[in-house]
């Protein structure tokens, strides 16, 4: 252990344990709709994998199968380069855009190397998480040389899965009896983030991860990933620690903190982490759906009554974004914030 860094181990209770065990694993979800599966029926799958997991996994999702082999190619390709052409386009406290070797979940350094940029270019979030602090930062992409069609590459597989984000969003909201286009507005100037991440094999997978336990702070959460495994979700119903069985050309998704609130927890988003591994280098692809930074996160009108009353007081998005981000740079003192520090009830 002498090599590895004192900044990736993870306390004792936050350890993985790596034995493999055959568990029910997280709700498969096919998207498509026939004669013999209407939408009704759609709805409802996804409505009870979101209440009873907050995590499935979707096929038949319409994203096109070769942009996953070419994801998978560029990211392979660009995190193959020297470091000194990697930290070309290395992000900074202003635009926290593009790559980054050292992020922290949780005060704890994470196993793996980042390459992140937004959707909407440019796209606008508070520059500081002071409340009275009314200016806004610029996120503008950083694109690097190689591999050439990176950046191509990287517009169309966001383009489609924004459009799966939409449509997502549509089956949740139908699923919470409200109109399909209920969230659409949320996201006008959407604050959404892909990620490329890059697991390189650990030399002690008991004692660090490749990112530690969190919660997604956005809406929802689309994953691509490759074959080798290594996400593992917080089951609801006992808190163990389910592995997800990546499935040929299957989508991870998952409901984050905003969904729980809009929702008034109807759904939960749920805890989940990344195992690494000593053999095998792993490369996940998250589009993050964050609406945009004005958006005033609150339990939906509609879902709230005088039996079930709002169980979160409102907030600012982008507010709540930049508090949530200060610790992924360097390690606080505290723990950062997180949704329940707006709980009523
Ligand atoms: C994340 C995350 C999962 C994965 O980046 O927030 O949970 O499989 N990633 O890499
Ligand atoms: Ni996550």
């Amino acid at each position: 252990m002498g090599e590895v860094d004192q900044a990736f181990i993870q306390a004792v209770e936050n350890r993985p344990k790596l034995d493999t065990i055959e568990i029910e694993g997280i709700p498969l979800i096919d998207l498509s709709i026939s004669d013999t599966r209407d939408i009704k029926l759609l709805v409802s799958e996804i409505g009870n994998a979101c209440k009873n997991w907050g995590f499935f996994q979707v096929i038949n999702h319409g994203v096109p199968l070769e942009l996953f082999t070419k994801i998978n190619i560029a990211a392979k390709t660009f995190f193959d380069r020297p470091i000194e052409e990697k930290t070309k386009v290395k992000r900074d406290e202003v635009n926290s855009i593009g790559y980054h070797e050292s992020e922290h979940t949780k005060n704890v350094r994470d196993w793996k190397e980042v390459f992140d940029f937004v959707l909407k270019d440019p796209s606008f979030l508070p520059a500081s998480h002071e409340p009275e602090d009314k200016e806004l930062k610029t996120l503008r992409n950083r694109w690097p040389e190689n591999p050439p069609e990176f950046r191509e590459v990287c517009q169309e597989y966001a383009r489609e899965a924004e459009k799966l984000c939409y449509k997502l969003l549509e089956l949740i909201a139908l699923s919470l009896g409200l109109p399909s286009n209920r969230f659409h507005g949320y996201f006008d100037d959407h604050t959404a983030l892909m990620r490329f991440n890059h697991y390189p094999p650990c030399p002690c997978p008991e004692l660090a991860l490749g990112v530690g336990r969190h919660k997604d702070a956005g809406a929802l959460t689309i994953v691509a990933e490759d074959d080798v495994g290594g996400l593992q979700v917080k089951r609801k119903s006992d808190g163990v620690w389910v592995p997800v069985k990546p499935t040929p050309n299957a989508l991870v998704i998952n409901v984050g903190d905003t969904i729980q609130v809009w929702s008034n927890e109807a759904y939960e988003s749920v805890e989940h982490r990344v195992v690494v591994n000593s053999e095998r280098e792993r490369f996940s692809f998250p589009v993050f759906f964050f609406p945009s930074h004005y958006v005033m996160v609150k339990p939906l009108e509609e879902l709230v009554n005088e039996q079930n009353p709002a169980k979160y007081r409102e907030y600012n998005f982008g507010k709540f974004f930049a508090a949530r981000s200060r610790g992924d740079y360097k390690k606080l003192e505290v723990e950062n914030i997180q949704i329940r520090d707006f709980k009523i009830i």
